[in-house]
């Protein structure tokens, strides 16, 4: 039976560690900020964002909300976004997708500057984490990276098999991946047989998107099994992409839906925040 990976546990103590930075920092008169942006009422894009604002307050970092109507358009986003990129008090710009129908969002995230970019998805960051050098981290496969690392079990060597192709998680979790010597497979919706490539994964992330798509002969038996998978089952129930009953009894340790991933995007987030301010102000860590 595996043993489960405590997401919550994990985020509290990268949380506490963030605190006691922030702490420090205004010592020396800085405050970090952060402004999250939400366009239109997406219910699920609300609760993470409400969530990330209580994070904010949790670790001392001053926060503001720009809850903007699902009619706004591309000049008026992108006219916030350059006010935000002008505004000292603010440090860390995150723009919550997906936005509505309409919008551009590879644009906004491009206006966006690269030195407040704490999702690290603009070019040039993207560009910094292929080259291995980075300010900012991914928050979800940063966090993903801290999961498999409390296990102990080394990255260096290992078969990393990531489920996913997308530019938020499948692309830069199998960058960090191979920054830890993992040798790394990604796959994706036209990838043949996906079952017999999975079987040989000493550590499986997935980020499909879909409940009960990684089945429990997919693991092989000892694995670090990682369900980045967000996702309601037919009876509306929270879930990830892994069948959590079938894959326990064989992997080596699993993470939970909710309970594992979730937590430490948003804690990576509060680092980000921290770093950018730190950037920003010319602090050495
Ligand atoms: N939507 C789902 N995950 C994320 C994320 O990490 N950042 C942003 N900005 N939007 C998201």
């Amino acid at each position: 039976m595996a043993v489960r990976i405590d997401g919550k546990a994990i985020s509290a103590k990268v949380r506490e560690e963030v605190a006691g930075e922030v702490a420090a920092l205004k010592d020396q008169g800085i405050q970090p900020g952060l402004a999250v942006v939400i366009v239109g009422d997406d219910a699920a894009s609300r609760i993470y964002v409400n969530n990330k604002k209580k994070a904010c307050e949790a670790v001392g970092i001053y926060s503001e909300e720009y809850a903007l109507p699902g009619d706004t358009t591309q000049e008026e986003l992108l006219a916030l976004i350059d006010e935000l990129n002008r505004k000292p008090e603010i440090n860390g710009i995150l723009v919550q997708s997906p936005l509505p129908k309409g919008l551009d969002e590879a644009a906004v995230v491009e206006k966006i500057d690269p030195k407040k970019d704490v999702d690290a998805f603009h070019a040039y960051n993207v560009g910094k984490i292929m080259q291995g050098q980075y300010t900012f981290l991914p928050c979800t496969p940063a966090g993903v990276i801290e999961l498999i690392r409390s296990t102990g079990v080394d990255i260096c060597g290992k078969q990393c098999v990531v489920i996913g192709r997308s530019d938020i998680v499948g692309k830069p979790m199998a960058m960090l991946l191979l920054h830890e010597n993992g040798t790394v497979t990604i796959c994706h919706s036209r990838t043949e047989n996906l079952g017999e490539i999975c079987q040989g994964a000493d550590i499986l992330v997935s980020a499909v998107g879909k409940a009960h798509f990684v089945r429990g002969s997919m693991v092989k038996p000892g694995a670090v099994v990682i369900d980045v998978g967000m996702n309601r089952d037919e009876n509306g129930k929270l879930c990830g992409d892994v069948e959590f009953s079938e894959a326990e009894p064989r992997a080596g340790f699993i993470t939970p839906v909710p309970g594992g991933v979730g937590p430490m995007t948003i804690a990576m987030l509060m680092k980000n925040t921290v770093a950018a301010a730190k950037l920003q102000h010319e602090v050495r860590s």
